[in-house]
């Protein structure tokens, strides 16, 4: 039985192309047993018939504050306490914007105003406006008003462009949902920060130093929390991954400063950390304007400096109960090193892959490690097994599942 089975889902759609989306996303609703009132902007049913909505649901749909030929009144107070949830999806910036401000002059932003339920938003629009840093500012608003940010894809948007701003897919969203009534939800509450994939160290507008993480790790422990209920942020450097699906929010990054600052901005409020990003130990001392050029040099030195450690920055001023995990690749002495490394970073957790391991490493789908207990050394050691499945053990094992 689906977790959404008897659930009062209210679905608000406003006015983008994505609205057609809705319509599957509705039906996925019904047939997981949820009742399903749609409440459409006015711009919305220039996208898609309220007759297509209400056949669907099996309700009338709302979209006015009163019936026109009857002057019924339509009461968004009560639909707000009806709901066990409302999902906004698509958001378009302009709904984003209105509901970040109480701007309530439709009656989708009324029942979102009134909803003491969970609120989720799904954003859709083009790459431009959801870069634009007035709708960052909104989405940051509405993240700390509480509101569940299913996060765009980046892919071919309507416009024919292409990039970040692709509404989630409604499978994508309905995974969202039925993952948040689920009760096997170990992880519910609590927010996660997660660093995952390499930093790139620019030395002039085109070349870099980097390495090859793929981020394949950090990106399989963030879907994982995810799932088990937590709200994950995750700080990506220059990686291909999707960001998953769930209450997941992405913070792309270049380089181990850039990293820093947007971990900064997020650790205060986390529960736990997990430092999973392989972060160039050294930058250029000098990133150039423009192209060094090679003129008719043989030889060509170059001069690095230190970056920041950012696990052991933030451990370093970590408050009481908040969790820290680092990853440790060894070569020799590993459970010696890993348990030195803890320490000298004051993290709590550590996880040991060694790099004698043909399953372990870079680019690779599967990995083996021991998750390590800073305060009694005490070794956790796992099989070989793919990146999924590592995360799901390393999650149990720290927050002890
Ligand atoms: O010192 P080492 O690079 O081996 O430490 C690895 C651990 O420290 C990983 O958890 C990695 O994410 C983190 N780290 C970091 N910032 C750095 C270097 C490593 O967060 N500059």
């Amino acid at each position: 039985m689906s977790s959404l089975e008897g659930k009062h889902i209210v679905l608000g759609i406003s006015g983008g192309i994505a609205a057609y989306k809705s319509v599957t996303l509705l039906r996925l609703l019904r047939k997981a047993g949820a009742e399903v009132q749609v409440v459409i902007t006015p711009h919305g049913k220039e996208f898609i018939t309220p007759v297509t909505l209400s056949s669907l649901s099996g309700k009338p749909v709302v979209s006015e504050f009163f019936t026109a030929n009857t002057g019924e009144w339509h009461s968004h107070v009560d639909l707000g306490l009806w709901a066990d949830a409302l999902v906004i999806a698509p958001a378009t910036a302009s709904t984003l914007a209105k509901m970040a401000h109480g701007v309530a002059d439709n009656m989708l932003i009324t029942t979102y105003l009134s909803a003491k339920a969970q609120v989720f938003a799904a954003p859709a629009m083009d790459l431009d406006m959801f870069a634009h840093p007035t709708t960052q500012r909104n989405l940051r608003q509405l993240r700390e008003d509480g509101v569940i940010i299913i996060e765009p894809a980046s892919g071919e948007l309507a416009s024919g462009l292409t990039g970040k701003g692709r509404m989630e897919e409604p499978e994508g969203i309905f995974a969202v949902l039925e993952a948040y009534f689920s009760t096997d939800k170990p992880l519910k509450g609590k927010k996660i920060l997660i660093t995952a994939g390499p930093t790139y160290e620019n030395l002039d507008p085109v070349r870099f130093i980097g390495n090859y993480s793929s981020g394949k790790m950090g990106f399989a422990l963030a879907s994982q929390a995810a799932k088990a209920g937590a709200e994950v942020t995750i700080v990506a450097g220059p990686v291909e991954q999707p960001t998953p699906s769930g209450a997941v929010r992405r913070i792309d990054v270049t380089g181990a400063r850039e990293m820093l600052a947007a971990c900064e901005s997020v650790f205060a409020d986390a529960d736990a950390a997990i430092f999973c990003a392989a972060v160039a130990d050294y930058r250029p001392a000098e990133c150039c304007d423009v192209k060094i050029k090679r003129e008719s040099r043989e030889e060509m030195t170059l001069r690095l400096t230190r970056n920041p450690d950012i696990a052991a920055t933030l451990s370093g001023h970590k408050r009481d109960g908040q969790i820290t995990v680092g990853f440790a690749l060894e070569t020799d002495h590993e459970m010696e090193n890993a348990c030195a490394k803890a320490a000298r970073k004051n993290l709590d957790w550590i996880v040991l892959n060694s790099l004698r391991d043909p399953e372990a490493g870079f680019r690779k789908d599967t990995n083996k490690v021991t998750v390590i207990e800073a305060a009694t050394g005490a070794g956790h050691p796992f099989e070989a097994k793919p990146k999924e499945e590592v995360a799901r053990d390393i999650l149990k094992t720290v927050f002890r599942l």
